[in-house]
């Protein structure tokens, strides 16, 4: 009998969704390039259960049912393309391979090329949700040939995590555009935990909140406009004990220095190529960098002085409100920017991205889902052509309302000392955003007389350009 789909790789994600697809109905092949892997899945996890697993790669092709479905789990960059090469010979035309990795989107638009030379087809798709999201129901944007994503949309959608019924896995349009989705959601994703854990360092330090209390704080706005799964996994993190140094939180006991394997950073570096906005996602990875320079904070909190610490003097219950007004204003902000950066990049490369369907897969299965993406998917059914996600509306009215908590609550981090570059980035974006002049003329006009590189003018048409050495001298004399 032949199998209904094909998995290589078998590290925990690969693994995860094996299972999660067998467990739908469909018999599975495994393989791994190094076979003792697949003898250990097949003895244990995958025991009694729908999978074939086999030592040679010809001998995995040929357990699959035609045109074969291939998901392809193995580290993104060179491993997926050796891994491809490996099953390339194998291979009839019309066969489907799947990327499931957290591939760059670059790679994925080149190896769409090359495999539709070879009349494989080629889905490069985001798979969020880490560990538990992949055996349960991950959050799935897949990008590539539309014909093969159709012949596996069933496998997809059955797979996928499910909100009200409806699956959160889509087609997002062709060749890398699955995998930019899936970039621009980790940048959200670092954006999302940098502005939560700001805010935790307000409530902590000002505030000086207990874990118990801390515990609360989140749990408590998890309950409303912030209902999310990353405010419900922080709330759970204030509860943690530690093993080691009982009677303390495991957080207190954490080495304040971030790791990133590199999506955030993407994101970013795609926006700076695209020329647009990103800069809550940027001042987040900025903000992993700094905590990496460990030691040298160390050093320089010995030498350089910031404000007394001053005990905060005001009400506590108001202090809470601003900071989730703030937090969430500031997300507001932080979505804004990905989705204007995906519209950036959708016309660059024609993907034809639709926002709202894109808001809708976030909704479920992977890090950043949260209640207020059926607000975004709502606000692009009101307007598909939206400019700015803050001129909808929704959140048009929480934005006129929410600056002002942000505004304190910066204002009082400054006062205190305390570092807040993401919501400190999120104003400066709405401020930049909301006004009608910007002090860029000033900019013109020193390039003009730097460099002639010329400038526009409010009151008519036309490119100018100034002698301004010329005009000085003169009004000096
Ligand atoms: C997901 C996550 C996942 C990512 C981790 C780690 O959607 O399931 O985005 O793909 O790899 O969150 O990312 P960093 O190591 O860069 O923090």
């Amino acid at each position: 009998q032949l199998q209904n789909v094909g998995v290589v790789g078998l590290t925990v994600m690969g693994k995860n969704l094996a299972l999660n697809i067998e467990s739908r109905g469909y018999n599975v092949s495994v393989f791994n390039r190094t076979y003792e892997r697949t003898e250990k899945f097949l003895e244990n996890e995958a025991k009694g259960k729908n999978f074939v697993g086999n030592e040679k790669i010809e001998d995995f092709v040929a357990s699959l049912e035609k045109p074969r479905a291939i998901l392809l789990m193995v580290k993104a960059g060179k491993p997926t393309d050796a891994t491809i090469d490996t099953l390339l010979p194998h291979l009839d035309e019309g066969d489907i391979l799947i990327d499931g990795g957290n591939t760059f989107y670059k790679d994925t638009i080149e190896r769409n090329e090359k495999m539709k030379e070879r009349g494989i087809h080629f889905i490069g798709t985001g798979v969020s949700g880490g560990e538990e999201g992949a055996l349960n129901g991950p959050s799935i944007m897949a990008g590539g040939s539309k014909e093969a994503y159709e012949h596996v949309e069933p496998l997809l959608k059955a797979i996928s995590a499910k909100v009200n019924e409806e699956p959160c896995a889509a087609y997002t349009g062709p060749d890398g555009s699955g995998h930019y989705v899936k970039m621009v959601h980790n940048g959200i994703e670092y954006s999302d935990m940098q502005l939560i854990s700001e805010v935790y360092f307000i409530l902590k330090n000002v505030l000086k909140m207990s874990g118990e209390e801390l515990h609360e704080v989140f749990a408590e706005w998890n309950k409303g406009e912030l209902d999310s799964y990353l405010i419900e996994i922080t709330a759970d993190i204030f509860k943690k004990e530690d093993d080691v140094n009982k009677g303390t939180l495991l957080v207190d006991n954490i080495l304040d220095t971030a790791g990133q394997k590199g999506t955030g950073k993407w994101a970013s570096q795609s926006a700076l190529d695209l020329g647009v906005p990103q800069s809550i996602i940027t001042e987040s990875v900025y903000a992993r960098f700094i905590s990496a320079l460990k030691d040298e904070r160390v050093k320089a909190s010995k030498e350089l002085n910031g404000p007394e610490a001053e005990e905060f003097q005001g009400s506590k219950e108001e202090l809470l409100e601003q900071l989730r007004q703030a937090l969430y204003f500031s997300k507001i902000c932080s979505y804004a920017q990905g989705f204007a950066q995906m519209g950036k990049a959708s016309e660059e490369y024609n993907w034809n991205l639709d926002y709202g369907n894109i808001a809708m897969i976030f909704r479920g299965g992977c890090i950043i889902r949260a209640q207020f993406l059926q607000k975004i998917k709502e606000a692009y059914d009101r307007e598909p052509k939206l400019d700015n996600l803050l001129l909808d509306s929704y959140f048009k009215n929480i934005a006129n309302d929410y600056h002002k908590s942000l505004r304190k609550v910066i204002a009082l981090a400054i006062e205190q000392g305390i570092a807040v570059p993401a919501l400190s980035s999120a104003l400066a974006y709405y401020d930049s955003y909301r006004s009608e002049r910007l002090p860029a003329n000033l900019l013109q006009a020193q390039r003009d007389y730097f460099g002639a590189h010329t400038y526009q003018r409010l009151d008519k048409e036309g490119t100018f350009h100034t002698e301004w050495q010329e005009i000085t001298q003169k009004t000096d004399q």
